[in-house]
Order: C-alpha cells, then sequence, then structure tokens
C-alpha cells in the first residue's frame, strides 16, 4: 500500500517505450465507432480538467498530441493514440463538472460509460485524482462502476507540483484509506506531475509491464 515501485529494468521499459512514436488514432463519439483493439489498451478517466490529456502528453513526451485546456471539458470523444503499434491509450472524457450543454454532456458520458462497462480487452483504467482536492463524490461513483464491471483500476495523483508535500502526504493517506476496500482497485498508486514529470517514470514501466 504505497507509492509504485520499480527495478532499473523495468523503469528503463517505461522509458524505451514511451521513447517511440505515439501518434492520434481517432476519436469515438459513438460506441459503434470503437476500433478494433491494438496491442494493450489502457485508459484514463478522471473528473473534468484533472490532467487527463495532459498526462498523455507528458507520458509520450508529445506536447499537443492530446488537446489539454485550462476550460473543463476540453475532451469531448474518447481518443485513442497508439504507443509504438504495441500500447494504446485512452484519453477519456472528464466527468463532474464539465462546462458544457448538459444534453452534450450526457451524450458523452453514456460513451464513456459503455466503453468502461463493455470493452473486453481494456487492461487497466487509470483513475486521476487532482492532488489538490482527492477523491470526490464523482470518482467514487466511477470507482463504483468499475468495482461493479471488475475493470482493474489504479490511482493517480496529479498537479502534485501545485502543493507540498506535506499535503501530499495527506492526501495519500485519504486516498489509500478509500480504495483498501474497494473490490477492483489496485493497492499501489502513482503521484505525478505533468510539468515536472514526477512519477512519469514509474508510470510508464507500470503501462510497459501490462504488454503481453
Ligand atoms: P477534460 O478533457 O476537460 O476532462 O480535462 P483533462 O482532464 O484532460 O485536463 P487537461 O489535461 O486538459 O488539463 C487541465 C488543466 O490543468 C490545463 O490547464 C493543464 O495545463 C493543467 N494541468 C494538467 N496537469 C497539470 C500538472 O501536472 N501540473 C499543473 N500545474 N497543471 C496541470
Ligand atoms: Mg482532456
Amino acid at each position: 500500500m504505497a507509492e509504485a515501485r520499480y527495478s532499473d529494468d523495468q523503469l528503463t521499459a517505461g522509458r524505451r517505450l514511451f521513447s517511440a512514436p505515439a501518434s492520434f488514432r481517432l476519436g469515438v463519439a459513438k460506441l459503434e465507432q470503437l476500433p478494433p483493439l491494438k496491442g494493450t489498451e489502457v485508459a484514463f478517466a478522471g473528473r473534468s480538467n484533472v490532467g487527463k490529456s495532459s498526462l498523455i502528453n507528458a507520458l509520450t513526451g508529445v506536447k499537443g498530441l492530446a488537446r489539454a485546456s485550462n476550460t473543463p471539458g476540453r475532451t469531448r470523444e474518447l481518443n485513442f493514440f497508439d504507443v509504438d503499434g504495441r500500447i494504446t491509450l485512452v484519453d477519456m472524457p472528464g466527468y463532474g463538472y464539465a462546462k458544457a450543454p448538459k444534453a452534450e454532456v450526457k451524450q458523452w458520458q453514456d460513451v464513456l460509460k459503455g466503453y468502461l462497462r463493455g470493452r473486453p480487452g481494456l487492461t487497466r483504467v487509470f483513475v486521476l485524482i487532482d492532488a489538490r482536492h482527492g477523491v470526490k463524490s464523482e470518482d467514487k461513483e466511477m470507482f463504483d462502476m468499475l468495482d461493479e464491471t471488475a475493470v482493474a483500476y489504479q490511482l493517480v495523483l496529479t498537479k502534485t507540483d501545485k502543493i507540498k508535500p506535506k499535503e501530499l502526504a495527506e492526501v495519500t493517506a485519504q486516498t489509500q484509506a478509500l480504495i483498501k476496500t474497494r473490490a477492483a482497485a489496485l493497492p499501489s498508486f502513482f503521484a505525478t506531475s505533468s510539468e515536472t514529470l514526477g512519477g512519469m517514470d514509474e508510470l510508464r514501466a507500470e503501462i510497459a509491464g501490462l504488454i503481453r
């Protein structure tokens, strides 16, 4: 129950994987449009503005690969990215407080849920939590859904550059206590910053380790 730890070999494998070319595959607004699996598929979920798109850019080292914005509700489709033909990263619309028309938000939430409930071959969902705010009620709803559908998920604290070490320790303790009893949650987590790239090599190592 702690921050995930890796050997030098694992860290090297992660760095190597993500030094390969990464590219946008497609955006999906309807479940019927889901593409066939390509390599190991992992998805990034979290409240609007938590930093999902920024994390994908930081992982791949490609600025602007996924579109990030200060306005919550930037990502409105499931966006599929390819890394070296071996990994598919799925950037998802946020939940919680997107600044967009209600009907539109509902439509993309339905796609998001449909995808998470019924994607055979989805290997892992990373649920991002803003380190400044900790776990919110909408996050718990997401945990409920993932526990029900038995999709393995792991938490990623984001924007750790914005808080002090003492605050990080507090949010870490709170988060760990909350996921302890969760059926499908992995006990280890990541503390990251897309600004300083803190925690990025560890997350890369984890993802590289998921390749079969
Ligand atoms: P939606 O697509 O709207 O759900 O948002 P998102 O989760 O994809 O968030 P996005 O990556 O667009 O980032 C939201 C804002 O937070 C942007 O202004 C980013 O620059 C900022 N941000 C993201 N990650 C970090 C981080 O690690 N540190 C800091 N300081 N800012 C960050
Ligand atoms: Mg986004």
